[in-house]
Formats: C-alpha cells, structure tokens, sequence
C-alpha cells in the first residue's frame, strides 16, 4: 500500500478502493466515506491519536463526542450494555439512520476521547453498502462525524468533502449522492428515552415501539443544562451569507431557498422540492444550501431567504437544521 502524504487520495468506491480504504482506517488515517445520511469523517474509534486527528482535521473548538459505526447490530452491542429498548429499535431501525446512546461496556476498547469522556457511547449501523462493506473489512468501531470543518454545513457529495477537507485526509471513498441528505436521529437511552437530534426516523416512529420520547429541554445550551454535543449547537449547518427563514417575500439583496410552487421572484432561486415532498427536500437540503452560498456570493447577494416548510415528518428535522444555519453567530 502507499504511505499517505499531504495529498489526499480519491478511491473509487470498488471493493479495491474499499480495502484500501479499510487498511487506511486500520493504520489511523482518516478516510472520508458515504452513509445514507450525510458522508462521514472515519478514524478507528479505538486509536486516540486517530480520532484527535479528526477534531483536528474538522478544526473542531473542543472535544465533543463522536458517533461509532459498525456493520451490524451485534458489533455495536458488544462495546455497550443495550437494553430491551435499544434491542426493539435496533430490530426496527438497523441498518438505519438512527443513533442509540447507551451505557459503555466497561471492557471496550473505543477510546475515551471517541466519547468526549462521557461513560456513554453513541452507535450506530448505518444503511449503505459501501459503508457497511468498510466497516466490515475494517473489523472495528469507526468514529465519524460529518466530514465538514467545524460549524459548516454538512457533505452530502464527494465533492463537497473535496472543497472541506483536500490535503488534511488521508483519502476519500467516493460514492454518489446520499439519500437521506440529513444526519441520523439521535435518541439517549442512558436514562428515560430523551430525543438529542431529529432525523429521518421519527419521534412518532420511535414512541409507536418504545413509548413515550421526551425532546431535549427547550433550555438545552444554558450553563443549567448544558448541550451535549456539536449537532445540539445553536449555531451549526452555517453557510457564509445571513439566512432568513419563513420568507414570504425576498429583498433585492437576497437570494431564495424555495420549497413547493407559488414562490415570490427571486434573482436567484433554487428549490428544495417543486411539488413539495418532503424526503426530496431532506435528501438536496446541504447541497442546495451550499450552491446558494456560493452563486448568491458570486452575483453579490448577501443572504438568503427560505421558504416555510412544513414541520411534519422529517420536516421537523430539516427546519431544526435550517433553524441552527440561521441562528446568531
Ligand atoms: O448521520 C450521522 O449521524 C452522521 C454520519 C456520518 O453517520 N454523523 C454525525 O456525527 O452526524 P456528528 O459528530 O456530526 O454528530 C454526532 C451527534 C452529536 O449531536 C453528538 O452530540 C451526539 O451525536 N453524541 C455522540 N456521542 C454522544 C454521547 N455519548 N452522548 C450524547 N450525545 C452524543
Ligand atoms: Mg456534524
């Protein structure tokens, strides 16, 4: 195999690629990879010199803790202690975008800096075929946060990995789109079901197998209680010019992200889902909202307006995103 240098190597997402990815992973380098969500930033979540590499690849402020990925259920379950709620829901959901945090095992070997310390660990299986065939050949948890710097919005192309992290990874295994567009739900099983990110899969989904699902306190991010975590940040997803939201109406100096039909004109528009579909708006969310950055900047528009979208099903999720890129920096 080739040493790794300052470049960045760019695989085909082939069972060639996949090895050579694999046997980066297991040597502590950073390899970048497609989930169904969002595309992740891997290192072997049991190498501590690895896994500081990616808050220093991300420019992450602090230590924050990670998600662990593994091809199966039963790989994740070895490194924590699930209980009957965390077994329905892996039955259910994996392979999936959903994250259980649970209790540690005491005997696993992921490293403490993967959970920010905490005597917790968030897992999860996630459903794509080249992420699974990975994390197979790897044989050990992967630790992944979006592969986005710190605070920006998160990858849903090879691309948008190239224009974040070129030169500071060892390698990206290069798939196409994901599907989901949106990272998983992140749902604290440590103590009463506690929901910490909407995703894809439901609250409502959830509590139909589990019962009830309290949402993450409203005061989450004061000093009285604390935030747990970099998706759980106020200000998160952000794009470089101010975004708006519920925008009705556009000003000169903006340019418009839509969503359905009927919208106001707009010098530069591009739209989430014409005939309003909500899983179709999910899935172009990070990408559309980066083309906008970048073409409003280009033509001299300085922020974007959003339209309204609804809060139902994964729309929750998304305007929980949207509200994070345009929260006060
Ligand atoms: O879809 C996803 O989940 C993507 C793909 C790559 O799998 N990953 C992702 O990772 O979004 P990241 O690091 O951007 O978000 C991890 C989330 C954060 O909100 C963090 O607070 C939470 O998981 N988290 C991780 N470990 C935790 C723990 N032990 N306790 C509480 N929350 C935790
Ligand atoms: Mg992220």
């Amino acid at each position: 195999m080739e040493s790794v240098t300052d470049q960045t190597a760019y695989l085909a997402d082939t069972p060639d690629g996949i090895a050579r990815a694999a046997h980066w992973l297991r040597t502590g380098e950073l390899v970048a990879f497609a989930t169904e969500t969002v595309y992740g930033l891997g290192a072997d979540a049991t190498n501590a010199i690895a896994v500081a590499g990616i808050f220093a690849a991300k420019g992450r402020p602090r230590f924050n803790p990670l998600i662990c990925h593994f091809a199966t259920a039963d790989a994740a379950f070895t490194h924590c202690l699930p209980d009957h709620r965390a077994r329905i829901l892996a039955d259910a959901f994996w392979p999936g975008p959903l994250t259980l945090v649970l209790a540690r095992h005491p005997a696993s070997p992921v490293a403490s800096i993967t959970a920010a310390g905490l005597d917790s660990l968030a897992v999860r299986v996630p459903d794509h075929p080249v992420a699974r065939a990975l994390l197979a050949a790897t044989d050990r948890p992967i630790a992944a946060p979006s592969a986005n710097r710190s605070g920006r919005i998160s990858p849903t192309r090879p691309e948008h990995v190239r224009a974040e992290l070129d030169g500071r990874i060892a390698a990206v295994l290069q798939s196409g789109p994901t599907m989901v567009g949106l990272e998983s739900t992140v749902l604290d099983l440590t103590g009463p079901a506690r929901l910490l990110r909407p995703g894809s899969i439901s609250r409502h989904a959830i509590e139909a197998l589990i019962g009830p699902v309290a949402l993450m306190s409203a005061a989450a991010g004061t000093p009285e209680a604390p935030l747990r975590g970099p998706g759980l940040l106020a200000s998160h997803y952000a794009p470089t010019l101010p975004v708006r939201l519920h925008a009705h109406s556009v000003a000169p100096h903006e340019a418009l992200l839509g969503f359905g039909t009927n919208l106001p004109p707009a010098r530069l528009l591009h739209n989430l889902s014409e005939r309003g579909d909500l899983l179709e708006a999910a899935a172009n969310l990070f990408d559309l909202l980066r083309r906008l950055d970048h073409e409003a900047t280009c033509q001299g528009l300085t922020a974007i307006a959003v339209s309204p979208i609804p809060t139902h099903e994964i729309g929750l999720a998304i305007n929980d995103r949207l509200t994070r890129a345009a929260a006060p920096r």
